[in-house]
């Protein structure tokens, strides 16, 4: 078995400078969908056909997609569906009709592995498999032709079809699975003489059907799976659905949501025991949740592991952060990449964190900013605070050892460091090193002056 997915086209109507196939769902392009797919299927290969900005889906693949080995076919002009599946005919490991060939497109990116694999299940050697399924609204879309049996004639393409044809309901999805053979001749014998002047690939149905060849089909139960986009509407209305099966699978599997239609997911995410999510959270990339971990409203996460017993409050973004159990982080708080947080570390309300370690017990209430710090265990950081790690061309670090007290809106100057049990007094400037059990104080003297008269206006 082989599998080709054409992803040729510009998808005209999504009006984007990006080929369609690399528009995302769920944060990934529909092309990866579709190739993750079919990867869970056994296939010796899998024929990418790529036109339209035909370098951009290379170059995405190849840093991105790792699970599948893909062999790219250039359709140098869109001349239709037929065509395009022809210019993979050569690539073909065997034109043999033990070869069954998968095709399906690179913008159906609802497939699911099981409906590809039920279909192979109904191709051979002299038969096709055709995925159909019933819409209310069919326009746009190739109709099934059945005779008086109910078996299969042919397809018609709307702007081809009678007004008797239109009304069908049942469609062409596009899937299909064909033996490699008779795909190969019927494809030569393929004409363009139609409404659309193209090669239509649902024209080899017709030749099967006049061959003697058997056409089966698997009727979808829900037409959404294998629904195309075409525009911003249906790309819109497919991550919907997406995002429901996700939330479908995170209820069923113990998570609390607190409204599945405002969660969004555009990534890879595990998950421990009993986690809360609040509405409005938007998880990306690899997101790892502990047990019992609680996330508040409007909260992203990108990239990170999160540990047991986290408590994340409202509004804040956290992206490439590590924490271990216990923490509590915001309302309002930012983590940047580089972040790790201890057991039990507080990051309270607008403090924005990048490349700090943060040891077990330590706290950053308030109106922080700590960047390139390695902090010990029990520091307390004073509100506003400010780790001060870049001279505008490098940046280095601060370094502070156990039970540092950093009083408020204190400046720590990199590279400086600060040992245990030290103390900054409030206000201070710290530039030189503070050793173990001293305390800091660097402001001016305070001074008060007597029988101060306020100026008055003239
Ligand atoms: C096609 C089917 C139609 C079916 C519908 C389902 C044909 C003739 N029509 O119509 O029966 O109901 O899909 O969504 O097959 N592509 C290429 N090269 C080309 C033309 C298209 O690679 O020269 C690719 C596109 O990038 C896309 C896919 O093939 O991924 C489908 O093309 P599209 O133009 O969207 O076909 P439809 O008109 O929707
Ligand atoms: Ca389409």
């Amino acid at each position: 078995m082989e599998v080709v997915i054409l992803a040729a086209g510009k998808g005209t109507r999504m009006n984007s400078s990006t080929p369609k196939v690399l528009h995302s769902i769920g944060g990934k392009p529909m092309l990866s969908h579709a190739i993750d797919a079919v990867t869970e299927l056994e296939s010796n290969m899998i024929h990418v056909v790529v036109g339209y900005g035909a370098e951009l889906i290379e170059r995405y693949c190849e840093d991105n997609v790792v699970e599948a080995s893909l062999n790219f076919v250039t359709q140098a002009e869109q001349l239709g569906t037929g065509h395009a599946v022809q210019q993979a005919i050569p690539s073909l490991t065997s034109i043999d009709d033990s070869n069954i060939v998968l095709i399906l497109y690179g913008d159906v990116p609802l497939i699911q592995a099981d409906t590809l694999e039920a279909l192979l299940n109904k191709a051979s050697a002299n038969s096709i498999a055709l995925l159909t399924a019933f819409t209310e609204d069919p326009a746009g879309l190739g109709r099934i032709l059945r005779d008086g049996t109910g078996e299969v004639l042919a397809i018609v393409e709307e702007k081809d079809a009678n007004d008797q044809q239109r009304r069908i309901k049942e469609f062409n999805t596009g899937i299909m699975a064909l033996p490699a053979g008779k795909l190969s001749s019927w494809l030569e014998k393929l004409g363009n003489d139609n409404a659309q002047g193209e090669y239509y690939l649902t024209d080899v149905i017709e030749m099967a059907v006049a061959g003697g060849c058997t056409v089966n089909t698997l009727v979808l139960p829900d037409e959404i799976e294998a629904q195309g986009v075409n525009d911003k509407m249906q790309l819109a209305l497919l991550e919907r659905y997406y995002q429901n099966r996700i939330a479908g699978y995170l209820l069923n599997s113990g998570v609390t949501l607190r409204d599945p239609n405002r969660l969004d997911v555009r990534g890879e995410i595990a998950f421990g025991s009993d986690v809360e999510i609040d509405i409005n959270v938007v998880l990306e990339g690899a997101v790892r949740l502990g047990n019992r971990v609680t996330i508040g409203p409007n909260v992203v996460i990108k990239d990170s592991v999160i540990g047991d017993d986290v408590t994340i409050l409202a509004g804040c973004n956290i992206d490439g952060v590590e924490m271990e159990t216990g923490c509590t982080v915001g309302p309002l708080a930012r983590l940047r990449p580089g972040t790790k947080l201890g057991k039990d570390v507080k990051i309270g309300n607008f403090v924005e964190t990048k490349n700090a370690i943060f040891k077990a017990g330590s706290k950053a209430n308030h109106l922080t900013y700590v960047g390139d710090a390695d902090i010990g265990n029990k520091v307390n950081i004073g509100a506003g605070t400010i780790f001060c790690n870049y001279d505008g061309i490098n940046k280095q670090k601060v370094t502070l050892g156990d039970n540092v007290f950093v009083g408020s809106n204190s400046v720590l100057i990199a590279p400086v460091s600060l040992g245990d049990n030290s103390f900054v007094a409030a206000g201070s400037v710290i530039n030189v090193a503070v050793e173990e059990d001293q305390l800091a104080i660097s402001r001016a003297k305070q001074r008060n002056i007597d029988g101060w008269k306020r100026p008055t206006k003239k």
